[in-house]
């Protein structure tokens, strides 16, 4: 099963990539959480994406593609994976189907932008998980621990009201034109499918799952 989350920054793809990936047992593919792994690791690569990723713009095309291309061939990645966050341009769109990665599901996840400022304000991560917790809506079992790892969690640095009004352009501009791209390929409804995400997140959840029960040829938690 190859899955892909279309959404605005702080529309739930994480939280609910978690679910469903855990259901699928098949790996969440995060380029945010791969760009900030490459500059915690003070790499080549993060220290070129730093000030883009600060200010909420999309880093190239081409590192991009680079990095998924030599993620999604390790062993794990054999049965299937979710992309949270990738593609996020039309050329990184056509990147995957010139590399003939055929996916079986779009699901753009719909949330009204004054519904994101709220949300990623009160947001809290694991950074070596990449694991998302809400100080309200989700919090951890302990306050700002993680809950797996006991490790303290953090606010991402582009979680800035600026910030954030940036990243909104920015996929208003750039990312938002993939769902025409994808619902002209995978047609409305086969392949491709728009979630309303502002109900709460077990909700949100249910209608996923639901989807992916229509698309998957296993179902969620059938045998493969
Ligand atoms: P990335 O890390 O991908 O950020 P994003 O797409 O902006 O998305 P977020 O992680 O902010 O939000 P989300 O939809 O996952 O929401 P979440 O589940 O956390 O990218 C960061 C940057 O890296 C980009 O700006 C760009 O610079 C660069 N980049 C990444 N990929 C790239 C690419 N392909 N090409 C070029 N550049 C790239 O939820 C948000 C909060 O809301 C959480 O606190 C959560 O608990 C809470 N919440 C979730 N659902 C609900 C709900 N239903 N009700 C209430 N609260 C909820």
């Amino acid at each position: 099963m190859r899955v892909i989350f279309i959404g605005p920054p702080g529309a739930g793809k994480g939280t609910q990539a978690q679910f469903i990936c855990d259901k699928l047992h098949i790996p969440k593919i995060s380029t945010g959480d791969m760009l900030r792994a490459e500059i915690e690791a003070g790499s080549k690569i993060g220290q070129a994406v730093h000030d883009l990723i600060a200010k909420g713009q999309l880093v190239d095309d081409k590192t991009v593609i680079e990095l998924i291309k030599q993620r999604i061939n390790s062993k794990d990645c054999d049965k299937g994976f979710l992309f949270d966050g990738f593609p996020r341009t039309v050329k990184q769109a056509e990147a995957l189907e010139e590399a003939r990665v055929k996916i079986d599901c779009v699901i753009s996840l719909e949330v009204p932008d004054q519904t994101i400022i709220d949300r990623l304000s009160g947001r809290r991560i694991h950074l070596a998980s990449g694991r998302v917790y809400h100080l309200q809506y989700n919090p951890p079992k302990i306050p700002k621990q993680d809950d797996f790892t006991g490790e303290p969690l953090v606010q991402r640095e582009d979680d800035k009201e600026d910030v954030i009004r940036n990243r909104l352009k920015t996929f208003h501009q750039e990312t938002e034109p993939l769902k025409e791209w994808y619902q002209a390929r995978l047609g409305k409804s086969k392949g491709y499918f728009a979630v309303e995400g502002s109900g709460d997140i077990k909700e949100v959840q249910k209608k996923i799952e639901t989807i992916i029960k229509i698309a998957s040829p296993w179902g969620i938690g059938g045998g493969h």
